[in-house]
């Protein structure tokens, strides 16, 4: 009995041995067993010809890779990662972030990512044409939720009906509670085959910077979680930037003074000085802005508020075509305004509805308003479709049914 057991014992270690000998000859295993989750692309200034690609992993990974290549083209690059840890309700989150530029542009690459012995599968993303002239977007309310198994219904909905779309925005109050790490993880996993797919361009909302115990703070996790463009107001990290795409530049603006008065008391100052910077550098023919709050009062009249007074008249100085807002979960489109009242030729403002399960019954149509719908019933996305001569903006039901569409020319 004896025997047999020395024997058996023997079997095992020769057996195990043989196996790890072979795969130490072979290399790295490559599968898709890395420690990487949250596979997400961030939008970049310059998407010709740059993508930003952020992952998580659960353990500490000293080196982490992102391996790339034009599809078709089996030699592929590889660079080392940026690692950083952000300490969360839920224990430390380690992210990795990789910058790929001088990419071709209006070209399919496949990526993946990992460590020195493991590698996700492949993931694939287009880089912007030279000149592209006809483009969609998608644009994302407020999907803060309750359940977010209504945000994932919502952005599934949206995606498979737009594959096409280059990236999304999200309008702030991505989360319910910014502080809450769980909340983030269900909006990640809603949206992984559109996120790892096409690259994301969230703005903030007042909902990110809140404590668990709803007290005011810096936005921390949504600043540490995303890795967006660093051209914008100093000391305003994701919270403020801009981006080209096609013949439009788009422009990013926090509203959240209110939130953020104890900690940072001008921001506002010096967003409209940065913007005036911004807006006066670019030659593109179209310019979007995106904030979360409205610049006119919440009630029913349209007198500006402080964001209003503080952005109108650069948004006018630079005739900025479309404002994007979100906050109050209505959907409504105003007529062109400028100089702050309704105009033949102005800025036309799109409050873009709800793609989360937060609905607000008293959510009140204004006098600027042309079009004004509360989506009590089911939430909303937005498509932006650019062409030479329109920005074609559609607000669309999770079901498919179209509340408002309208075409924006020069
Ligand atoms: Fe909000």
């Amino acid at each position: 009995m004896k025997k047999i057991l020395i024997v058996v014992l023997a079997l095992i270690v020769l057996v195990a041995g043989s196996a790890f000998y072979l795969i130490k000859l072979k290399g790295p295993v490559y599968a898709d067993s890395a420690d990487a989750q949250y596979v997400m692309q961030n939008i970049t200034a310059d998407s010709r010809t740059s993508r930003t690609i952020v992952w998580q992993s659960r353990g500490v990974i000293p080196k982490s890779y992102i391996e790339y290549r034009m599809t078709g083209n089996q030699n592929s690059s590889q660079i080392e990662a940026t690692n950083i840890d952000f300490k969360t309700d839920e224990g430390v989150v380690h992210k990795h972030t990789a910058y790929l530029s001088n990419l071709k542009p209006a070209t399919k690459y496949e990526y993946r990512v990992g460590d020195d012995k493991n590698r996700t599968n492949w993931f694939t993303f287009t880089t912007e044409a030279e000149k592209v002239s006809n483009y969609k977007v998608l644009i994302f309310p407020d999907s803060q939720c309750a359940d977010y198994g209504v945000w994932q219904r919502l952005s599934s909905a949206a995606w498979e009906r737009n594959k096409d779309a280059v990236f999304f925005i999200n309008m702030g109050d991505l989360v319910d509670n910014g502080e809450q790490y769980s909340q983030w993880r269900a909006w990640l996993r809603a949206i992984s085959g559109m996120v790892s797919t096409i690259p994301a361009a969230p703005i903030p909302g007042n909902h990110e910077y809140y404590t668990l115990d709803w007290k005011a703070t810096p936005a921390k996790l949504y600043e540490n979680l995303f890795s967006l463009p660093t051209n914008g107001t100093e000391g305003l990290p994701n919270q403020t930037y801009s981006y080209d795409y096609g013949d439009v530049h788009y422009v990013v603006i926090d509203t959240q003074a209110e939130e953020l008065a104890a900690f940072d008391n001008n921001i506002y100052e010096r967003q409209v000085q940065w913007l005036e910077k911004d807006l006066s550098k670019t030659n593109k023919k179209w310019k979007v802005a995106l904030l979360h709050r409205s610049p006119f009062d919440w009630r029913a009249s349209d007198a500006p508020n402080t964001i209003g007074k503080s952005f109108l008249p650069i948004l006018d100085k630079y005739g900025v075509n479309l404002v994007f807002l979100a906050h109050i979960h209505s959907y409504s489109r105003t007529v062109p305004v400028k100089n702050f009242a309704p105009a033949n030729k102005g800025t036309v403002y799109i409050t873009t509805g709800r793609s989360g399960d937060k609905v607000w019954e008293g959510s009140p149509r204004k006098t600027f308003d042309e079009v004004f719908y509360n989506p009590l019933d089911q939430p909303n996305y937005l498509t932006l479709e650019v062409t030479d001569n329109e920005l074609y903006v559609r607000a669309v039901k999770q079901d498919g049914s179209i509340i408002d569409e309208v075409h924006i020319k020069e």
